[in-house]
């Protein structure tokens, strides 16, 4: 994919901050700090359009960014961290649980999962929950520069068990190398192209 132009459009955290829903639009999920704004920046070939951090839990809101003028990507913040307080997490499950099931132009979900973390019962939740609502999803592996090749293929098959997909289903991914970039970007491709 070839990426012209890319800018962030705004934040939102209820439906009526969200832009108006005329554009395709691929939102990215994932637990928090497991790299899905440096994802978003290296799909879009830039180094900090996303903010991205070490600290876990920095993107808090709901970030829409427009591609080319013909696609919408939304930057989701990550569940998952311990840190934050339970009603803080309340109030985050539902912002993201209303933007996934009542966004009429969501097209599909990318995934994000760590290469190097087994998935647990909140992804294998939030997978089912993704099906019910019928949302179409893409399965990342994401920060494979910190494994062998070898490793990366032990794991992209363990994962694949434990989420009972088979193994080319999940992309193996690194922001720091761009390793799987054009996958990525396939796979969006694929989401885009089902309705
Ligand atoms: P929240 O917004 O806090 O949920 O985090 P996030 O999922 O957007 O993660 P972010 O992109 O901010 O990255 C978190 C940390 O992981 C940063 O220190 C990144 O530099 C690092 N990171 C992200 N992707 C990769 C990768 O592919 N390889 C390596 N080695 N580090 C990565
Ligand atoms: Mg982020």
């Amino acid at each position: 994919m070839n990426v012209k132009s890319a800018e962030f459009v705004k934040s939102a955290v209820k439906p009526s901050q969200y832009p108006p829903a005329i554009l395709p639009e691929i939102a990215f999920a994932g637990r928090s700090n497991v790299g899905k704004s440096s994802l978003i920046n290296t799909l879009i070939g830039r180094k900090r359009l996303v903010k991205t951090s070490s600290t876990p839990g920095r993107t808090r809101l709901i970030n829409f960014f427009n591609i080319n003028q013909n696609i919408t990507f939304v930057d989701i913040p990550g569940y998952g961290y311990a840190k934050v307080p339970a009603a803080l997490k309340k109030n985050w499950g539902s912002m993201i649980e209303t933007y996934l099931s009542t966004r009429t132009t969501l097209n599909g979900v990318v995934f994000i999962l760590d290469v190097r973390r087994t998935p647990g019962q909140a992804e294998l939740n939030l997978l089912d929950w993704l099906d019910h609502n019928r949302i179409s999803f893409a399965l990342v592996l994401t920060k494979s520069d910190k494994l062998s090749k070898a490793k990366q293929k032990l794991r992209q098959a363990l994962i694949a068990r434990v989420l009972s997909v088979v193994d080319e289903d999940l992309i193996l991914f690194s922001a720091k190398s761009r390793q799987g970039k054009e996958a990525v970007w396939r796979a969006i491709t694929a989401l885009l192209n089902l309705s």
